[in-house]
């Protein structure tokens, strides 16, 4: 193990130790926590880096999906920083491609999960470089200007929204009004370790800037298409398509 890895692992020991010391308030556990996680997630990538010397790989499909989790599409070729992914990597860093070889970049309910401006202007421009001329870059992501647009709003539509979002989750004691869905939208569970935050909220208008400013020569709605995108983000989501222009 390189000396960088090897200080890495000992830091992870480090930090479980002051999580489980008394002394150690909730303040300070929380940014822990994080830390443990953003290790965790360095680790990973790590690996593949190693395995990966110059950051260029073949991928078995010319589509990829970024950040799908459980969620794979077949004929695609998924990378996300968590298993089962076909390959494990860190997109804040880079997309692990080669220029202009892929036709089809998919990612939903990822590009909020990573911090505004640095790193989404970055996986912004990786996706151009990728892409092959005239490829898309498909990206969905939960709708803000869907949930600011009805607000304020009865106790029925949030009991509705904390329905169809958070059904899973345990949160109705403490996530109830309008106002705690739209704190949602914005910030997601920041203080549970098992959940990505979400670092920024989008609209038709801000993913049409951030993929224009880029390079992209449109930016249209996508049709959802349920054979590729996950059915249960259709409900309160935006979903573009941003396309490379085609070589003269
Ligand atoms: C909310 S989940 C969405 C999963 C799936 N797209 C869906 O709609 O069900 C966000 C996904 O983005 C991935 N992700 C977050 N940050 C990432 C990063 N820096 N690099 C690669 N994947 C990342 C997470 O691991 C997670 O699988």
């Amino acid at each position: 193990m390189n000396p960088h890895d090897q200080q890495i692992t000992a830091l992870l020991a480090q930090l479980h130790q002051a999580l489980e010391s008394p002394a150690t308030t909730h303040g300070l556990a929380r940014t822990l926590r994080a830390a443990v996680k953003e290790v965790e997630l360095h680790r990973h990538h790590r690996v593949s880096v190693t395995a990966l010397p110059d950051g260029v790989l073949k991928p078995s499909s010319t589509k990829v999906q970024i950040g799908g989790g459980g969620h794979r599409i077949d004929g695609f070729f998924n990378i996300d920083i968590v298993p089962p992914a076909d390959l494990l990597w860190d997109v804040r860093e880079s997309i692990p491609l080669a220029d202009a070889s892929t036709e089809t970049v998919f990612s939903e309910h990822f590009l909020e999960h990573i911090d505004y401006p640095r790193s989404a202007k970055h996986y912004a421009h990786e996706a151009h470089r990728v892409l092959a001329p005239g490829g898309q870059l498909i990206t969905g992501v939960p709708d803000a200007a869907f949930i600011l647009n009805q607000y304020p709003a009865s106790p029925d539509r949030a009991d509705e929204m904390i329905e169809r979002w958070y059904a899973k989750r345990n949160c109705r004691g403490d996530i109830n009004t309008y106002l705690d869905l739209i704190n949602y939208v914005f910030r997601d569970q920041d203080d549970d370790p098992t959940y990505n935050p979400h670092y920024w909220a989008y609209d038709h208008e801000k993913l049409t800037q951030l993929f224009t400013e880029t390079g992209f020569t449109s930016v249209e709605p996508w049709a959802f298409d349920p054979t590729m995108a996950n059915p249960k983000r259709q409900w309160a989501s935006i979903y573009v398509v941003a396309t490379k222009r085609q070589e003269p």
